[in-house]
């Protein structure tokens, strides 16, 4: 462990260009199929780890207050496997903070398993590689495992524990792209990403989506070594209809689209038919994503403001991998 036992981390959130979306196994979170995002900066979750020698539960605060008993559930999971790596059963104690509200239609799952990975296994003095590090995030949350980078990072499928891992594609400089995030909704979720994971697979698209998933996985890292915006906007955008498709025609079928997700599906196309470098993707909620070039930033977020229903626009572009905050090393 480190002299103190207790560690902090900041990592970020990321917006998936190619989703995961269904499990081979769910308790492993071993997706159907390889997903590629990139990795969001100015938002982040910054989270505490303590070990503490003395018997007792690990205790979970997320945003100052108890964890609901599946976050804990999760939490307790990476905890468990650090315990293991590290040979030592001491209780933690965890303190979990989002930069951005948890209402705002951003995944927080990604930054904060990234940042819980991160700071749990720096408390237990563990010295993990990257991958390893992927690995632990993955156990709880899936997207979690591509926010162990910065840029853009691509989750390779795998067929286990060992083998399901992220890398990266390239460093947050590679490609100045943006994210901008349209909110149209602030209401929470009635069926969370879990849920609809197991749902997946209950739909007839299911199989063909992941069957044509290397074709977009390929189709989407040659967009992004060679920054082509034409070919990555077509390729995110059909991606996020194949899960859309898929969401739909689940058993029972899950719609995450507002009217107002709807007008700006329409929209964005005929926008980049107009020669504006935009393109939309959607996660599974209301709220869209808008990626877009940086030249571009201040069209796009100022048409956004205009268009109606949209209660508030996001920004954020290529982030860091996550941090150790040294300060709290030392305490
Ligand atoms: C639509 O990673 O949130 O954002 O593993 O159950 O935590 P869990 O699911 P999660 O699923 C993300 C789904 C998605 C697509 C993506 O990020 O690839």
């Amino acid at each position: 462990m480190t002299a103190s036992g207790r560690a902090t981390a900041v990592a970020h959130p990321n917006i998936a260009l190619v989703k995961y979306w269904g499990n081979l196994d769910s308790e492993l979170r071993i997706p159907a199929n390889g997903s590629i995002s990139m990795t969001l900066s100015g938002l982040q979750t910054k989270t505490s780890v303590r070990f503490d020698p003395q018997p007792g539960e690990d205790q979970v605060l997320i945003d100052r207050r108890p964890a609901s008993p599946e976050a804990r559930r999760r939490v307790v999971r990476v905890l468990d496997r650090v315990r293991l790596l590290a040979d030592r059963p001491h209780r933690a104690y965890v303190e979990s903070a989002n930069s951005f509200p948890s209402d705002a239609g951003i995944a927080s799952s990604a930054s904060a398993f990234a940042a819980l990975a991160t700071a749990a296994a720096a408390a237990a003095g563990l010295d993990l590689s990257p991958r390893a590090l992927s690995r632990l995030a993955r156990l709880g949350s899936g997207s979690a495992c591509r926010s162990v980078y910065g840029g853009f990072v691509e989750w390779v499928a795998g067929v286990d524990d060992e083998s399901s891992y992220a890398v990266q594609i390239a460093p947050p400089e590679h490609w100045d792209v943006r994210d901008v995030v349209a909110v149209v909704s602030r209401d929470r979720k009635r069926v969370g990403s879990s849920e609809g994971h197991r749902r997946a697979g209950t739909s007839p698209r299911q199989s063909a989506r992941v069957e044509d998933a290397p074709r977009r996985l390929e189709a989407c890292r040659r967009a992004l070594l060679a920054r082509d915006f034409d070919a990555l906007a077509e390729i995110v955008e059909e991606d996020s209809r194949w899960m859309h498709d898929v969401m739909k025609t689940s058993v029972p079928p899950l719609d995450y689209s507002s009217p107002h997700t709807l007008q700006l599906l329409r929209q964005v196309p005929l926008w980049r038919a107009e020669g504006l470098s935009v393109a939309y993707t959607q996660d599974a909620g209301p709220n869209l994503h808008l990626l877009c070039l940086a030249s571009v930033v201040e069209q796009v977020s100022e048409r956004l403001r205009k268009t109606q229903g949209v209660l508030d626009v996001l920004l954020a572009g290529p982030g860091a991998p996550p941090q150790i905050l040294e300060d709290d090393l030392s305490g």
